[in-house]
């Protein structure tokens, strides 16, 4: 490789590609490094535990086919962008721009969803498992009461398919909590937002098992909430919360 000088280039967080320049004038010759490759991760729970509330029918279906088909979709985008990039094929890099963030959103909210759920009986599916949490909650809505009748009310007025979430804003030394609303499956990840714990809505996520009772769905969530994680969340950074997707590739 004499009178070659190779070069590392990031393109972004998700690609990294080396490029080959020829002493002599010639045009670039591109490499390609494989794009990541995602994996479902595991439930932390069987599918079962979190009966009666969610079904182990709904589970089953929503981890080993929901999540595993955006799984499956983000390698796949990801994949053809590597090559794209290769090419410098810059319509095609630009035309897979949604497929990416709509399935890397899937996989992002559903790994969370399920690390911040709990079966019913355990001591983390008690609020008293987040001291913290619940002292800012308090400050910010006066009681857990008017809290869970706030996000309820947020997720029950989600038009379509999305997620409700309850987020803890940093700005310097400030911070505080929001409940937020996304559509489809944008993710919760604008600088400075950090996920405490968020509901599928989606009716995947509930149909089979609720049919059309939306609201009973929403108000049963609350016994299989996962209230140490939230706490670990809270008091953690952002990258302590998306750490079970840096497992996951
Ligand atoms: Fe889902």
């Amino acid at each position: 490789m004499r009178g070659i000088t190779k070069l590392s280039i990031a393109l972004s967080p998700l690609l990294f590609i080396t490029s080959t320049a020829q002493s002599d004038q010639q045009p670039f010759q591109f490499e390609a490094m494989s794009a990541p490759s995602h994996t479902l991760p595991p439930l932390p729970y069987a599918y079962d535990a979190l009966e009666p509330h969610i079904s182990a029918q709904i589970m089953e279906l929503h981890h080993s086919k929901h999540h595993q088909t955006y799984v499956t979709n983000l390698n796949a985008a990801l994949k053809t962008q590597a090559e794209a990039v290769t090419t410098s094929d810059i319509p095609t890099q630009v035309s897979l721009q949604a497929a990416i963030k709509f399935n890397a959103g899937g996989h992002i909210n559903h790994s969370l969803f399920w690390q911040n759920l709990a079966p019913a009986s355990s001591a983390e599916a008690k609020s008293s498992a987040a001291p913290s949490l619940v002292s800012q909650i308090k400050a910010t809505w006066g009681d857990e009461t008017a809290f869970r009748e706030a996000f309820k009310a947020a997720l029950l007025g989600i038009q379509g398919s999305g997620w409700g979430w309850l987020v803890k804003v940093e700005a310097g030394k400030e911070q505080r909590l929001a409940i937020v609303t996304t559509k489809d499956q944008d993710p919760v990840v604008g600088k400075g937002e950090v996920p405490i714990f968020g509901v599928d809505m989606w009716e995947h996520a509930y149909y089979l098992q609720y049919l059309n009772g939306k609201a009973a769905y929403v108000e049963n969530i609350w016994n299989v909430i996962n209230w140490k994680t939230a706490e670990e969340r809270f008091v953690g950074t952002r990258a302590d919360v998306f750490k079970t997707l840096k497992a996951s590739i």
